[in-house]
C-alpha cells in the first residue's frame, strides 16, 4: 500500500501523538498523520491509483506498513465510509463505485465562469475605484480618523457592556435602542432644527440604507424618481435597487434646479437631494427653491428625501436649518449618518419619518428589518448624552475649517484659472477642469501617486457642460500635506495634453 500512497511524514510532535492514540486515547492530538492518511487514501481513490471494489489491508496490517498505530487507521477508515469513499462489510473495507466515478471524471482546467441571469438592475452598476480605507491623501468623505476620541469612545462602550449584557446581546427593536433615538432627535432639534420625536428617528445602517428603506417604503417598481445631477452615487444605486426609474436634475449654484415642466412631465414619488452642501458641487440649496420644492412636492403626492450627511460642519454664516423644519408637516424624510461625525465603520445612520408614517412603518419594519448593533447604539447615546459627540464635532469643525482653508489656498494658487465649488460645510472642495484636462485621466494619474481625489465626471448621470473636475477631499489630510499634494496635482494637470473625451 505504501507504494500506493507513499509514506507519511512522521515528526516528532506527531510520532507522540500517534503513541497516545495506540493507547486508545482517541482525543490525544493524532490529527496529522490521520490527516494525511485521510488525505492519501482520498487522493488515490479519486487518481484511480485505488479502483472502485479494490480491498483495503485490514487496519492492523495497514497500521504496520505505514507506522501509525491501528486507531489512527481505524478513525482514517471510518472517515472515508462516512463520506462515501468506501463500505465496509465482513469481507473488509473497499473502494465504492461512487468514487471511481468521481476520478473518471476529468477536472476542468480552470473553472468556467458560472451562467448566471443576474437581475437586470446588477447590469446597470458599473464598476469604478473606490478608496474602501479612505487611507488615501485627498480622499473625499472620509473624517480625520487619527483625531477620532478613541479612549472616549472605549469607555462609553464598557459602559454599555457593563451595563446592558447580556439582554444587549438579543435581537433589538429594529427601529433601534430608544436611547439613541432619544439623542439622536435631541441633538437634531437643537442643531439641524428637525421637528422630531424619538419615536419618529429610525436607526438604519448607515445613511444607505435610510435611502434604501425610503425606496422600499414609499415606491412601487416602474414609479418616477428625481436625483440630483451630478449627484450622490448611494441614492442612485439605492434606486436601482428599487427598480424605480430615475430621472436626473440639473444643479446650479442656487442647487438642485428643476425645470419648467418636469414635474408634469415626469411626476416623482421620490426625490433625493442634499440641499444643506449639495453632493458633489457643494451648493446650498437656496430658501427659495426648498419652499418651492416642498410645495410642488405636496401637490404631486411625492416625498422629498433631504441628505443632510455633512451638514453638522458648518464653516460659514449662520447655520442653515434643515428643509424638515422649515415648514410645518413638510414631505420631507429627513436622513443623515454618523459616517462622517463619527467614523464610517460604525455603519450609524437614520431617516427621521413624520410621525403618522413612523407609527405606522414601524410594522413594516418588524418584517423588513432586524435590530442589531445594540452595543454600538447604547454607546452612542451615550456619546451624545454625555457631551462627549457635541465636543468632538466642536474640535472636529475647527479643523477641517484649518484643513479647508489650506487646500483652498493652494488651489488658488496652483490651479489659478479654475473655480472652486463648495466649502460652506462639509469635508470637501470641488474643483471645475477646463476640458483639456481630462478628469479621469488626471484621477488615474494621481492615484498613481498616492492621491485620491475623485473624478467630478463619475457623479454626472447625463454628460452636461461643467462636469470636468475633481472632487477633493481634505477630512483626512493634514493642513501640511495638501500644499504639497495639490502641487503634485497640477504638475500632472499640466502633463495631460489631449483630452481622451470632451465634456465641458
Ligand atoms: C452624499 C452622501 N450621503 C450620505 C453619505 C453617508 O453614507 P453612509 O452613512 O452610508 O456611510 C455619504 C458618504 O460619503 C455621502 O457622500
Amino acid at each position: 500500500m505504501i507504494e500506493i500512497i507513499g509514506p507519511l511524514a512522521h515528526t516528532a510532535a506527531n510520532r507522540g501523538n500517534s503513541d497516545r492514540s495506540a493507547t486508545g486515547n482517541a482525543a490525544g492530538k493524532t490529527a496529522p498523520l490521520q490527516k494525511q492518511l485521510i488525505e492519501r487514501l482520498q487522493q488515490a481513490i479519486l487518481g484511480g491509483r485505488l479502483p472502485a471494489g479494490s480491498l483495503l489491508p485490514s487496519s492492523r496490517l495497514l497500521a504496520a506498513e505505514m507506522g501509525v498505530s491501528r486507531n489512527t487507521v481505524v478513525i482514517a477508515y471510518e472517515h472515508l465510509a462516512a463520506v462515501g469513499y468506501v463500505v465496509a462489510d465482513k469481507k473488509g473495507t473497499r473502494v465504492t463505485a461512487l468514487s471511481s466515478r468521481a476520478a473518471r471524471a476529468e477536472p476542468p482546467a480552470r473553472p468556467a465562469a458560472p451562467k448566471v441571469a443576474y437581475a437586470a438592475r446588477v447590469g446597470e452598476f458599473k464598476a469604478t475605484r473606490t478608496y474602501m480605507d479612505g487611507a488615501l491623501p485627498l480622499t473625499p468623505g472620509t473624517p480625520a480618523l487619527d483625531r477620532f476620541p478613541l479612549a472616549a469612545w472605549r469607555r462609553a462602550l464598557e459602559r454599555s457592556m457593563e451595563r446592558a449584557l447580556p439582554l444587549a446581546l438579543g435581537y433589538g427593536t429594529p427601529a433601534g435602542e430608544p436611547a439613541l433615538r432619544d439623542a439622536i432627535a435631541a441633538h437634531l432639534r437643537m442643531a439641524r432644527g428637525v421637528r422630531c420625536e424619538g419615536s419618529q428617528v429610525i436607526i438604519t445602517e448607515g445613511a444607505q440604507e435610510a435611502l434604501n428603506l425610503c425606496v422600499r417604503l414609499f415606491t412601487n417598481p416602474g414609479d418616477v424618481a428625481w436625483i440630483e445631477d451630478p449627484g450622490y452615487r448611494g441614492a442612485k444605486a439605492a434606486f436601482r435597487q428599487g427598480d424605480v426609474r430615475v430621472q436626473p436634475i440639473p444643479v446650479d449654484e442656487e442647487g438642485m434646479c428643476v425645470p419648467p415642466g418636469a414635474w408634469a412631465a415626469h411626476p416623482p414619488k421620490l426625490i433625493y437631494t442634499s440641499p444643506a452642501h449639495q453632493y458633489p458641487t457643494g451648493a446650498v440649496l437656496s430658501v427659495a427653491r426648498r419652499l418651492e420644492l416642498i410645495a410642488e412636492a405636496r401637490r404631486c403626492g411625492a416625498w422629498v428625501i433631504e441628505d443632510d450627511y455633512d451638514g453638522d460642519f458648518r464653516y460659514s454664516g449662520e447655520p442653515i436649518a434643515s428643509m424638515q423644519g422649515l415648514v410645518d408637516d413638510a414631505p420631507v424624510l429627513y436622513v443623515g449618518s454618523f459616517s462622517k461625525t463619527m467614523f464610517p465603520a460604525l455603519r450609524i445612520g437614520f431617516v427621521v419619518l413624520p410621525p403618522a408614517i413612523a407609527a405606522h412603518a414601524e410594522v413594516a419594519l418588524y418584517e423588513m428589518l432586524r435590530g442589531g448593533h445594540r452595543l454600538e447604539q447604547l454607546a452612542l447615546a451615550h456619546f451624545m448624552e454625555g457631551g462627549e459627540f457635541g465636543r468632538h464635532l466642536g474640535r472636529m469643525r475647527r479643523l477641517y475649517r484649518e484643513r479647508q482653508q489650506a487646500l483652498r489656498e493652494a488651489l488658488t494658487e496652483h490651479f489659478a484659472a479654475s473655480e472652486i465649488l463648495g466649502g460652506d460645510c462639509g469635508m470637501h472642495l470641488t474643483l471645475r477642469l477646463p476640458a483639456g484636462i481630462d478628469d479621469d485621466t488626471l484621477t488615474e494619474r494621481a492615484f498613481a501617486k498616492g492621491l485620491a481625489p475623485r473624478p467630478l465626471s463619475s457623479f454626472a448621470l447625463e454628460q452636461r457642460a461643467g462636469t470636468n473636475g475633481l472632487v477633493i477631499g481634505y477630512g483626512n489630510t493634514a493642513a501640511e500635506q495638501l500644499t504639497p499634494a495639490v502641487r503634485v496635482l497640477a504638475e500632472l494637470a499640466a502633463g495631460i495634453e489631449k483630452p481622451r473625451r470632451r465634456r465641458a
